[in-house]
């Protein structure tokens, strides 16, 4: 079986920036009380009519001039969102043709914050079975399209954009690439983070848009409960049955919902701080956007560099969690 590794990595954001001061002006908060519980300064809001297919293919492009590979060469195109850019056609087809990957196929993957992780995953197991050289994964939102700018409690969360990766097999002689994954959902946290209607549920009527039933529901304690607990216990399992401990982890990704949540879970695993990989403070939590967007930032840092061994760990909607350890590619 061929081994998968990540080759090169795009990012793309909204150049408009929503600041918490800007928030103050719409709702009431503070620039205070959001940096004291979530860790945000700042988040990036598209334009009006810039899709999560404009920032995927404008990612992707990226990505795939920094692996050298053509548009031309791709096989396989996974856009992981919850913000397509229609219910159909998928998204993936809608990058397909904007980036001109004349003989890929694609499809999308809804799976909300865990989405990213889950589809390189799902990208990874193409390379391994010898099927595909070149696969295209995306994690891209624009959670701006469905948040309801009255809720203070929501609204000052999240963020828009996203990234990019391109997954192609290793050389032979190469010690990089995929190791192990947990992944988890527990349908019965669906609830306490979903977006109520125009699905077949709640079709789209006059009463569900006059409701705001057209915007995230969340019910922020619970999700942060099951967020503390279940992102350090997946990582301490996969770690684990790996014969390691947080000590032998050289950078840790976490998804990036709540800085108090990736402390928490930092302190559980004892996992120096520094090691961690933490950027909500700029972009806020894009949802399947965090964690490219953060694999982004260690590498400007020089935080992430070839053969590294990182910890990823995602926890969101669903209620959705993973954890995966890679030998860092490039
Ligand atoms: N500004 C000021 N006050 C706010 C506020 C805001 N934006 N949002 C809520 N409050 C108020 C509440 O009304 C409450 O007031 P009360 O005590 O008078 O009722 C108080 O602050 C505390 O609210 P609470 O809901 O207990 O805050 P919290 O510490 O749980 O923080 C979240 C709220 C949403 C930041 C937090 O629950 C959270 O991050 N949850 C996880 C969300 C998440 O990660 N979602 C994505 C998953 S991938």
């Amino acid at each position: 079986m061929a081994k998968a590794k990540v080759k090169s990595i795009g990012t793309a954001v909204p150049a408009k920036i929503l600041s918490n001061f800007d928030l103050e002006k719409m709702v009431e908060t503070s620039n205070e009380w959001i940096v004291e519980r979530t860790g945000i300064h700042q988040r990036h809001i598209a334009a009006h009519g810039q899709t999560t297919s404009d920032l995927s293919a404008e990612a992707t492009l990226r990505a795939l001039d920094a692996a050298g590979v053509s548009p031309a060469d791709v096989d396989l195109i996974i856009v992981a969102t919850i913000t397509p850019d229609m219910q159909l056609p998928a998204t993936a087809c809608l990058v397909q043709d904007k980036i001109g990957a004349k003989k890929a196929w694609g499809f999308d993957m809804s799976i909300a914050c865990s989405g990213f992780l889950y589809a390189m995953q799902v990208g990874a197991q193409f390379i391994q079975s010898g099927a595909h050289k070149n696969v295209v994964v995306i994690g891209v939102d624009v959670m701006s399209s469905i948040i309801d700018y009255t809720d203070r409690q929501t609204c000052i969360i999240f963020g828009d954009g996203g990234g990019a990766a391109v997954i192609t097999a290793t050389e032979s002689d190469d010690e990089v690439g995929f190791i192990d994954f947990i992944h988890e959902v527990d349908g019965s946290g669906g609830e306490f983070l979903c977006l109520p209607a125009g699905g077949s549920k709640l079709p789209t009527s006059h009463e569900t848009v006059d409701k705001r039933l057209h915007f995230v529901h969340q019910e922020g304690k619970v999700v942060f409960k099951y967020a503390t607990r279940k992102m350090p216990e997946l990582c301490s399992r996969l770690l684990e049955r790996n014969g390691l401990t947080g000590e032998d982890v050289d950078v840790f990704i976490p998804h990036q919902a709540n800085l108090r949540i990736i402390t928490s879970a930092c302190e559980r695993l004892k996992m120096p701080i520094e090691r961690v990989v933490i950027n909500i403070d700029e972009f806020g939590n894009t949802t399947a956007g965090t964690l490219p967007l953060a694999i982004e930032s260690a590498i400007a840092k020089g935080q992430l560099k070839k053969g590294d061994l990182v910890l990823f760990a995602t926890v969101g909607a669903g209620f959705s969690a993973g954890a995966m350890l890679m030998r860092w590619g490039f």
